[in-house]
């Protein structure tokens, strides 16, 4: 028997999106509001060519980089964010946009953009979980332009149970400790991986970090994010 898609209606910018249980609400859940505001300041102040949201689920980023993107790329590969992502797409699109929905891994699609010499000014990685390992992918696409870049390796630091490469984190950056972990560790590997960057602004939240990063001389300034929190709830 064919499985039944459940979906729930979320309201977003007015506009209502057909969201999946396991999706953060893009209306009631901090770090989820957080990453609408610090998206829409980019969105009201940037213009870009051609941009990608490499893990676009259902779409309520693509709202936001459809209204500055001249060609936007959604990637997403879950069959069951694909279609809302579909049906969502007549409150995403917007008249000077053309947008492309690509079924596929964002790793394969941005190593087919690689092949196929195609270049990016905007880039949101944003997936469950991490994706540092496109770092390099990512870097060869973008030489000039906008990374947004979310990463939830920081609850296991919080717990004091990362382990990556098979080395322990040390426990000093456990709990509250996982604030210096960001500034420390994590921002420092983001801006070696992608060279020629600059961290423009980054929050942090006990399950993710989001981290807004200008590669090249792209204009985007850390000012306009003044007044934004950079701990949110048990990191504050
Ligand atoms: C945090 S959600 C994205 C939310 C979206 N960026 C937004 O703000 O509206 C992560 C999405 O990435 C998708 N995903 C997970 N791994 C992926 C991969 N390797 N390639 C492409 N999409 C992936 C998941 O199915 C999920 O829909």
């Amino acid at each position: 028997m064919p499985s039944v898609l459940k979906a729930t209606n979320r309201i977003f910018c007015g506009k209502k999106f057909l969201c999946l249980d396991d999706q953060s609400a893009p209306d009631a859940d901090v770090a989820a509001i957080e990453k609408r505001i610090c998206n829409q300041i980019i969105s009201d102040r940037c213009s870009f060519v051609c941009g990608v949201d490499a893990f676009a689920g259902v779409g309520v980023s693509a709202f936001l980089w459809a209204r500055c993107s001249r060609t936007l790329f959604l990637v997403e590969r879950r069959q069951n964010a694909l279609t809302l992502l579909r049906k969502n797409l007549r409150n995403i699109r917007q008249p000077l946009c053309t947008i492309k929905i690509v079924h596929a891994t964002a790793q394969e699609f941005l190593e087919a953009a690689v092949r196929a010499k195609l270049s990016f000014d905007f880039l949101d990685l944003d997936p469950f979980g991490d994706c540092l390992d496109l770092l390099p992918v990512a870097s060869a696409l973008v030489q000039s332009g906008v990374i947004c870049f979310t990463t939830g390796e920081i609850y296991q630091v919080y717990r004091g149970l990362n382990r990556r490469g098979s080395k322990p984190t040390p426990q000093s950056y456990r709990g509250k400790g996982a604030r210096e972990w960001v500034r420390k560790e994590l921002l420092p590997e983001i801006t070696a991986g992608l060279p020629g960057s600059q961290i423009v602004h980054f929050y942090a939240y006990p399950t993710s970090v989001r981290v807004i990063v200008r590669v090249g001389c792209y204009p985007i300034y850390p000012h306009w994010f003044e007044g934004r929190p950079r701990f949110l709830s048990w990191l504050a």
